[in-house]
């Protein structure tokens, strides 16, 4: 394997090679950084040979391309979107490139550093090599090494990533809103420019932070989920952000991404530095948008998910059961019903604490309810664990109830603008977070929470966006910040409680999945994915989580019928199958299960017992999408040397005489032969790639199953 990080002092180009990828760049005569290329690896001499894009003549009228640089800026020709804009004291805006010098601290990390010939700012482009998940971190940092005047910075985005010039191209993205969260949109991607967003403060339900492309030209046709080269970046941050697409006519395509959305500065003192999150960019050359999913996941799951290696407990939740009426009595009751069904992790959701009895009071004041909990929560958790379970506990750290004790004593701790209403959503204020006093308070509140009450897991949860993201009375002035500050501080409060309780694990929430994202995944340990239980819907939006984020932090519960979001009914066997395709939950009301319904679940959580291990660690192929309810959808899992795999089947509505085609295999060895756990079939890999397996599917609605082969 060629080093990670290869340079050529001559021409000033530098090579990055992961193992399946390369990236090169080069430092023009100007001192301008500027790209060479993405994509399949080249030798150092290759990427020396080509030529920088857009050295031969053009008219006035075109500037740069921003597919040319590797951090389009603000000033000179360039007419694009600036990923780097910044305005000085005296009003300048342009930013000038002058390079001055590079380090490398490790063998794969690589710091290009650029001082402005005139005034105090220095920018490094940061670049880590990820060669064995062909990764490349990017991300930039701004120093102002002056001693007086702030300098502004207007937008400051993590990178500039460029793809090659092609005729045509594609993105994929995910969409959504509460319980419809990431919805898969893929579309012909636009001329011009094209922003995906969040303004919310958080990573927000409406689109998630990250993009993937595929391209066609005359000699390759589009991607699809089993073939062709795709191009992606994700970005890891958990507040507002922005990702920049721009296609101009002559075929080039650049993407930009950062944290902050338009109109969010960073007023820079003298001798500060801001460094933005990481953006990570992932090229996979083959395999499609499943190949590069795969891809993803183990990134995901080799560098950046606390213990990956953990299998995730089967989980009760109250939430949908109990609501906010929780009693050490009615959370008892579900408990032993949780025990018995072979549930490991059991969570009390909201409203166990303060005047919490339902959305209007005590968001805050994080004590528990006496009429509720007369000697703490103690006894719960103690039984709790008497059952053999692990005990959980939801939270809501960054808000507050006005009717609530801490916003009576403490009314200034929340967002809010001095001569504007405090906007409340679900009857709740945003604390702010980017207040060292606020973060601190929360530290030593849930640290308390978890030690004295033996807690093991903790849902974090976030039920709002901010609105009047004001902070009238921050000591500099700079009330902008907020929205960085706030999202750092949410990270190190989530880092202090693991380097405090490293047998805590974390489920991360706000409303289901408004805040999911890569700096999330690497604090917490399971996802909750949407509010929507419906196991239909669910599969959806499944299918877009998956797109980047591994199956083994998807948290998906079974729940009661009709569904509260959907009112539909659909039988346990199939919400079960819906659920076990991710990590598994149960959250339905236990007390009201029909004994054969408590039977069923028994034996289909024993069942997941059996098979997690490759659905939350083995490879996952989608081998076909949820669509029209007359369709079977299926996803398969596979475990490393193809030594085990398990296959899920749903079939909302059969069609009548009509059997579904089998389901052909993905990722098996052909030559091997293997058995089905169930019905002790044999079948050769290559049969079941050839001509697939039949399904066995029930001819009633809602037909599914789950298959899982091993091999002899
Ligand atoms: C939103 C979460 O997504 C739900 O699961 C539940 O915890 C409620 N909040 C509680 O208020």
């Amino acid at each position: 394997m060629p080093a990670a990080i290869a340079h050529d002092p001559a021409t000033r180009t530098w090579l990055l090679t992961t193992r399946r990828t390369g990236y090169a760049l080069r430092i023009d005569e100007r001192g301008v950084p500027r790209h060479l290329h993405w994509g399949g690896p080249l030798t150092l001499a290759q990427a020396v040979s080509l030529p920088l894009a857009g050295t031969k003549w053009r008219s006035s009228f075109e500037g740069l391309a921003a597919a040319e640089e590797e951090l389009t800026v603000d000033g000179g020709n360039r007419y694009g979107p600036p990923a780097l804009r910044v305005r000085f004291a005296d009003g300048t805006r342009a930013l000038t490139w002058q390079a001055d010098g590079h380090e490398q601290p490790d063998p794969a990390t690589l710091l290009l550093h650029f001082t402005d010939p005139h005034y105090p700012l220095r920018t490094t482009l940061g670049y880590r090599v990820h060669p064995d998940t062909d990764v490349i971190e990017r991300w930039t940092a701004l120093t102002h090494t002056g001693k007086a005047d702030d300098i502004l910075v207007l937008r400051a985005d993590s990178a500039t990533l460029s793809l090659p010039p092609r005729d045509h191209y594609r993105l994929s993205h995910a969409v959504g809103l509460w319980a419809a969260e990431t919805q898969l949109k893929r579309e012909p991607l636009p001329f011009g420019e094209t922003v995906l967003t969040s303004r919310t403060g958080t990573t927000s339900h409406q689109a998630q932070p990250w993009a993937i492309l595929d391209a066609g030209d005359a000699n390759e046709g589009w991607a699809d989920e089993t073939q062709g080269q795709v191009w992606s970046a994700a970005l890891a941050w958990s507040g507002s952000w922005q990702l920049t697409l721009h296609r101009t006519p002559d075929n080039r395509l650049s993407l930009s991404a950062g944290a902050g959305h338009d109109a969010v500065t960073v007023a820079l003192r003298p001798g500060e530095t801001h460094t933005t999150p990481p953006v990570l960019a992932l090229y996979t050359p083959a395999g499609g948008f499943g190949g590069l999913s795969r891809a993803w996941h183990a990134h995901l799951r080799a560098k950046v998910l606390p213990h990956a290696d953990e299998t995730r407990p089967v989980l009760y939740n109250s939430w949908e059961a109990t609501g906010f009426s929780v009693t050490l009595e009615n959370q008892s009751r579900l408990a032993a019903h949780a025990a018995a069904l072979g549930v490991e992790l059991f969570v009390m959701d909201d409203g166990w604490f303060g005047a919490r009895r339902d959305d209007h009071a005590g968001l805050g004041d994080w004590a528990p309810y006496p009429g509720a909990f007369p000697a703490g929560l103690r006894p719960l958790a103690d039984e709790v664990h008497r059952l053999g379970m692990a005990f959980g506990l939801w939270v809501e750290p960054e808000m507050v109830n006005p009717d609530s004790d801490l916003y009576r004593a403490r009314p200034d701790w929340v967002l809010h603008f001095p001569h504007r209403a405090r906007t409340e959503l679900r009857n709740q204020l945003v604390l702010n977070f980017a207040r060292p006093d606020v973060a601190e308070w929360a530290h030593s509140r849930l640290t308390r929470l978890v030690a004295e009450n033996d807690v093991d897991y903790l849902k974090w949860d976030m039920n709002r966006p901010f609105s009047e993201a004001g902070w009238p009375d921050e000591p500099s002035g700079r009330g902008d910040r907020l929205w960085f500050d706030y999202v750092r501080n949410y990270h190190s409060v989530l880092d202090r409680l693991r380097a405090d309780h490293p047998r805590l694990r974390i489920e991360a929430c706000s409303g289901g999945g408004g805040r999911v994202d890569p700096a999330v995944l690497a604090r917490t340990d399971q996802v909750w994915v949407s509010d929507n239980t419906d196991a239909a819907d669910r599969l959806v939006i499944q299918q877009g989580y998956t797109q980047v984020y591994p199956v083994r932090t998807m948290a998906a519960w079974v729940t009661d019928v009709p569904n509260q979001q959907t009112g539909r009914s659909i039988p346990l066997r199939f919400r079960f199958h819906s659920a076990m395709s991710g990590v598994l939950g149960v959250g339905g009301d236990l007390t009201r299960w029909q004994p054969a319904e408590l039977k069923e679940a028994e034996q289909l959580i024993a069942e997941y017992k059996a098979v997690r291990h490759v659905v939350q660690h083995g490879d996952l192929f989608r081998l076909r999408p949820p669509g029209d309810l007359q369709s079977v959808s299926a996803v398969q899992y596979v475990t490393p040397e193809a030594a085990e795999t398990v296959a899920f089947g749903w079939l909302p509505q059969p069609r009548f005489g009509l059997r579904p085609a089998p389901l052909r295999l993905a990722g098996l060895d052909r030559d091997a032969r293997y058995r089905d756990t169930r019905t002790g079939e044999l079948h050769y890999g290559a049969a079941l790639a050839e001509r697939g397996l039949d399904l066995q599917l029930p001819s009633e609605d809602w037909a599914s199953t789950m298959v899982h082969l091993i091999r002899t």
